[in-house]
């Protein structure tokens, strides 16, 4: 199996969106199946939105030009929302954002036949890999421990609880990773 991995950014989002969202849909089928904030509309807004924010960038994986997983993330602005659900006290310049300091990684998702494959990882990796920025930012659901636990185990530091300021959001982990190091 070889897996190219496709770079995207804002210019090129329209013509990945379908892409993007055909995959959502299977990933996350059961999810959209029996929960208000999976809906596939909802992240479509959400994709939109992100896409269109400066400094969004993606990656697919194509095995044999079948699109197998993504991922995509943008910089977070001044004052970014992204902190605004933050139910942890954390010292206030742990959430200083200047435009240019934080990458969030919004999304990560892989097609189950390629998953425990390194495919996960590689795409995370060819994604950071052009950052710019000191450091990385993710949510993860507090309900879903393994996932958590792998993100530790790719260098991610849990810095607290976070409940994003959106109707039917659950409670995450809000995480951090060093890029100064890479
Ligand atoms: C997260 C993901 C990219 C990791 O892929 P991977 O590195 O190949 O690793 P796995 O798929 O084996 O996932 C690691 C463990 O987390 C579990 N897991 C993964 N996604 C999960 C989810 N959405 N809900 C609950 N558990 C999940 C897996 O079952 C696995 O547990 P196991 O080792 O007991 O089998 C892939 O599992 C995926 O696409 N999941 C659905 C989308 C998702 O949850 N993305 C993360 C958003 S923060």
């Amino acid at each position: 199996m070889t897996v190219d991995f496709r770079h995207y950014t804002t210019d090129q989002a329209a013509a990945v969106r379908e892409t993007l969202l055909e995959v959502y849909a299977e990933v996350y089928a059961d999810d959209i199946a029996n929960d208000p904030f999976a809906g596939v509309e909802r992240f479509a807004g959400g994709l939109d939105n992100w896409s269109a924010r400066p400094g969004w960038s993606c990656v697919i994986g194509y095995d044999d030009d079948q699109p197998v997983g993504y991922a995509y993330g943008a910089v977070l602005p001044p004052n970014a929302r992204w902190w605004g659900g933050l139910l942890t006290e954390v010292d206030e310049d742990l959430v200083r954002e200047t435009g240019a300091r934080t990458y969030a990684l919004s999304e990560l998702m892989v097609r189950i036949p390629w998953r425990k494959t390194g495919i996960s990882r590689q795409l995370h990796d060819a994604l950071l890999a052009e950052r710019t920025e000191e450091r990385a930012t993710l949510l993860v659901r507090q309900s879903h421990p393994k996932v958590h636990a792998l993100y530790e185990s790719w260098g991610w530091k849990t810095i607290g609880d976070l409940r994003p300021r959106i109707e039917h959001a659950p409670l995450m982990h809000a995480m951090l990773l060093d890029l100064s190091q890479s």
